[in-house]
């Protein structure tokens, strides 16, 4: 690897451009374990390690960048989730955070359910092997090939969007001589975002039935009356990263409010409630995730009481947690390209990826942290931003961060908590070739999802 010497960038004690960031850590070299997967470690040279491999050895064998899952980790994470909610609740993992088959297995193997949003996960799902019971099958404009397709092979269940989907699964479901079991997904009225939650302007989007007009009880009427259904639940889902459990809270409040009056006026008591995901993860060490346990007791205790309270048997509890489950378990690994530093601003760090394998930083303004990984290094810290190799401006991938200011062109450095919407939102751009994903477990390395290739590329472009 060349260290080949760069003007001196700007360091944090002389300047502090705009931005969010905090204060540098103590000591950048350690990793702090809350944006870390559970088996990263530094080994006796310093480098970062994962499931016991050293990064520079999973450079060299599988190139950069990369995706590094840390599968112990996922497997610790399902069954965290699978014991906090119990025998008497439902736990689907949900697939558009990361689908592959390899973790399809693992799901079926650690015990849990898996929510799809799409024929292509609802392929990969069954193709890997996941029992249809154990499938719940989501989307606002799912197509009547694609409910052909569920029906079919018998998911555990259809979660109704909008009035024409109860027609036309239960169209399908005639066609086939079936009873497919369903959930309606109502907007309950709390939209929650990062930190807060919010209880106006929720009905002014794409999903779900409206609660507060009376749309949720006519779809419900509607679905009663369909005998090719068989109407077994609400669901709800409330937003994404979301820390503070009072959305959750008055979520469920008001579905279990609906199973109330769908009882006084039906004599059917439903048997389940969905309470969604969004379940916040540590991104950076600011963030304060709740465990599995908390979360659990939190969501069970409300229900409980809103159902006493509403003299209900209370309703079997599921919830479909994708970014709490696989977002912290993976590290997108770069190799630093060049290196530009701006005298009183900040340096800007080029790797060899960008947006195309983590879009979320430009799209929503995500925030991330980075680490050198390859050595450590006992140089001050210096304020960097680091950015694809993409052919526009917004291509960032971690806008402020501290990394040591002799960092060099050939240094592996690394973003931790890119499990979630990373993989699965990368894209094409500029014709880049989407990463790998190397699943490490026990000292063994091994593709789950291989790189692409240019032949790949051309295969499509048939012109
Ligand atoms: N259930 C339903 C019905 C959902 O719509 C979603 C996410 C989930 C569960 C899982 O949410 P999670 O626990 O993973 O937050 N691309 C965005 C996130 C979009 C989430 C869409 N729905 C991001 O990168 O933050």
């Amino acid at each position: 690897m060349s260290r080949s010497a760069h003007p001196a960038g700007p360091r944090h004690a002389d300047v502090l451009p705009e931005g969010h960031y905090s204060a540098p850590a103590a000591d950048l070299n350690v990793l702090d374990e809350k944006v870390w997967s559970r088996t990263v470690t530094r080994d006796a040279d310093g480098a970062l390690t994962v499931g016991g491999i050293a990064v520079a050895r999973l450079a060299e064998e599988f190139g950069t960048p990369a995706y590094f899952l840390d599968e112990s980790d996922f497997r610790a994470r399902c069954r965290a989730w699978a014991d906090a909610f119990g025998a008497d609740a439902d736990v689907f993992y949900a697939g558009k955070a990361f689908l592959s088959r390899a973790v399809v297995r693992w799901l079926k193997e650690e015990g849990l359910n898996l929510d799809v949003c799409s024929g292509g996960e609802l392929t990969t799902a069954l193709d890997a092997g996941m029992p249809a019971e154990r499938i719940a099958f989501h989307g606002n404009n799912k197509t009547v090939a694609e409910i052909e397709r569920a029906v079919e092979a018998g998911v555990g269940r259809i979660v109704l969007d909008s009035f024409q989907e109860i027609v036309r699964v239960a169209h399908v479901a005639r066609r086939h001589g079936v009873r497919q079991r369903v959930q309606i997904r109502v907007t309950v009225g709390v939209e929650a975002h990062t930190h807060e939650f919010i209880a106006t302007a929720h009905e002014d989007q794409k999903f779900g039935i409206a609660l507060a007009d009376g749309q949720a009880a006519e779809a419900v009427r509607r679905a009663l009356a369909l005998d090719a259904l068989e109407l077994v639940g609400v669901h709800s889902h409330i937003g994404s990263q979301i820390f503070d459990m009072a959305g959750f809270e008055v979520s469920a409040r008001r579905v279990v409010q609906l199973l109330a009056e769908i009882r006084d006026e039906h004599g059917v008591e439903l048997p389940e409630i969905d309470l969604g995901g969004g379940l916040g993860i540590a991104y950076t060490s600011e963030d304060d995730p709740r465990e599995p346990h908390e979360i659990a007791k939190a969501l069970t205790d409300i229900v409980s009481r809103e159902c006493e309270a509403a003299k209900l048997r209370t309703p079997r509890i599921s919830v479909e947690p994708g970014r709490a489950i696989v977002g912290p378990t993976a590290f997108t690994l770069y190799e630093v390209g060049t290196i530009k530093p701006l005298e009183g601003l900040r340096t800007y760090v080029s790797v060899d990826g960008g947006m195309s394998d983590n879009i979320r930083t430009a799209l929503y303004d995500a925030e991330y942290t980075v680490a050198l990984v390859s050595r450590t290094s006992d140089a001050e810290p210096m304020l960097v931003r680091v950015v694809g190799k993409h052919c526009e401006s917004g291509d960032i991938v971690v806008k402020d961060a501290f990394l040591p200011a002799d960092l060099a062109p050939g240094d592996l450095i690394a973003v931790p908590a890119t499990g979630a919407y990373c993989r699965s939102m990368a894209s094409n751009y500029n014709h880049a070739l989407r990463p790998p994903v190397v699943a490490v477990r026990d000292g063994e390395a091994r593709v789950i999802v291989r790189r692409e290739t240019e032949e790949d590329l051309l295969r499509l472009d048939v012109g």
